[in-house]
Order: structure tokens, then C-alpha cells, then sequence
């Protein structure tokens, strides 16, 4: 059992860095190891038959594919599914595809994990402002949810309270906003266009909480600002091995 995380995939758009050709690890997995996609999961949304070939082809790898959602998603389908409880924590399985599953905001989880520890800790706030969405139509290729309502914000503090503010994980789509000069180029940050209440409720949360490791997407980047933080987009890492590189297994 093992836990693998990587960045956006956008429906059908950067889904082939889970191939075979391009990751042949994946092949090695099964049902028990999860790979957690950092939000901009984006499927489905249109119902083309592209998206349906997707999703048909995730369900069908040798692992289980989670994902906590990002900016790009289509809330007015997720607002349908049903919602179950996993791993301790608030999910929604999807019902024709059920080794594709949501990790809802504000949810702490003990995923199965490597044979020496038994499970994992993991923190899920998925969300993430949409710096275009001025272009973007309400309601089809924008949604209001992108970002957490106050309950979603209270129910993860409720959540990390229980759990003594100590995890071993955190997922999320964006970062606290003092990571975004490592994680942005300097002309967004001279626009001012890159905090909101979700990075500046992350920073918060930074000081906060213990955790290993805090992976998140967004921003399309694959850089490690420090030792405990790591923005993904292609790479597709292994939390095992990440943490024992940095002395944190
Ligand atoms: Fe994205």
C-alpha cells in the first residue's frame, strides 16, 4: 500500500503523465495504493465521449485514483453525488466509476500507507480562486464553489481539532499566500491578483498545524519551496519516498 500525489490533470488535457509509457511504476500498483490528484480533476463536465473514454480509463488502472477538487471542476455535478464516508472522512465515490473518489474540503482521512506505518494522516481542503474567470461563463466554465464556503472553513477547523491539529498530509489545490512568490512568476504578483481568503486562511493554518508534508497543484509548477512543501504538475511522487529523503518517514 502506498500513496502517490501529482498535479492538475484537467480532464483528458494532462492526463497521459499517468500512462504506462510515461509513469511505469503505475503499472506495478493495486487497488490499495492510492494516486491523489491536487485538484483540477475537471471530469466529468461536458459528458463528451472524450471524458467518458477518461474516466473509463482511470477506473480501469491497477490503483484507486483520488482527488481533492480545484478550481477547475464542474460543482454542479458534484453537488449531486452522493456523499459517503471513507477513511474517516466525507467522500463522494463516483457511482459509475467507483476507484474515482473525491476527498471533500476540511476532511482529515487515514489512508492505507506503506506496510510500516499502517495508514497516513491526510488533511483535504480542495479550492482555489479562477484568476480569468472574468472570461469564464457562471454557472458552465465558472463556479462560485470554486472557493470554500464559512462552513467548509468551520468544518475543517472542527475537523483538525479533533485530530489534535497533527497530520501527517495536507492536500489542497492552492497554497498559504506566503508561498506564492516561489510559486508564481513575479509580474502575477505585481498584478495582485494571487491572494484570496483560502491562501490567506492557509497561512493561518501554516502556523497552526503539524504536518510531514503539504503537497499542493494550481499552479502549474513542479518546485519544492522548502523542505515540507511541494508544488506538483507532471511529477507524480511517492509520499514514502519524498518523506524519507527529507528524514520525516
Ligand atoms: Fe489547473
Amino acid at each position: 500500500m502506498a500513496i502517490w500525489v501529482t498535479g492538475d490533470i484537467h480532464g483528458g488535457i494532462d492526463i497521459a503523465k499517468l500512462s504506462y509509457r510515461r509513469w511505469p511504476q503505475g503499472r506495478l500498483l493495486t487497488r490499495e495504493d492510492s494516486v491523489i490528484i491536487a485538484g483540477d480533476f475537471g471530469m466529468p463536465w461536458s459528458g463528451s465521449n472524450d471524458e467518458l473514454y477518461w474516466l473509463d480509463w482511470l477506473n480501469n488502472r491497477p490503483w484507486t485514483t483520488l482527488y481533492v477538487d480545484g478550481n477547475h471542476e464542474c460543482y454542479s455535478y458534484l453537488e449531486d453525488l452522493p456523499v459517503t464516508e471513507r477513511w474517516g472522512g466525507k467522500v463522494q465515490v463516483y457511482p459509475e466509476y467507483p476507484n474515482i473518489i473525491r476527498l471533500m474540503r476540511g476532511q482529515v482521512f487515514d489512508l492505507p500507507a506503506e506496510a510500516a506505518r499502517s495508514t497516513r494522516r491526510v488533511f483535504t481542503m480542495g479550492g482555489a480562486n479562477s484568476h480569468d474567470k472574468e472570461w469564464r461563463t457562471p454557472g458552465w466554465s465558472w463556479f462560485p464553489e470554486e472557493l470554500p464556503s464559512w462552513d467548509e472553513y468551520a468544518e475543517a477547523e472542527r475537523n483538525l481539532a479533533a485530530a489534535d491539529w497533527q497530520v501527517d498530509l495536507v492536500i489542497s489545490h492552492c497554497c498559504a499566500t506566503r508561498w506564492l512568490p516561489a510559486v508564481l512568476p513575479a509580474d502575477s504578483l505585481a498584478e495582485g491578483i494571487t491572494t484570496d481568503a483560502l491562501t490567506t486562511w492557509f497561512d493561518d493554518i501554516e502556523d497552526r498545524l503539524s504536518f510531514r508534508m503539504w503537497f499542493f497543484g494550481h499552479y502549474h509548477t513542479d518546485v519544492m519551496p522548502d523542505t515540507r512543501h511541494r508544488a506538483l504538475y507532471r511529477d507524480i511522487v511517492s509520499v514514502n519516498e519524498l518523506l524519507a529523503e527529507s528524514g520525516r518517514a
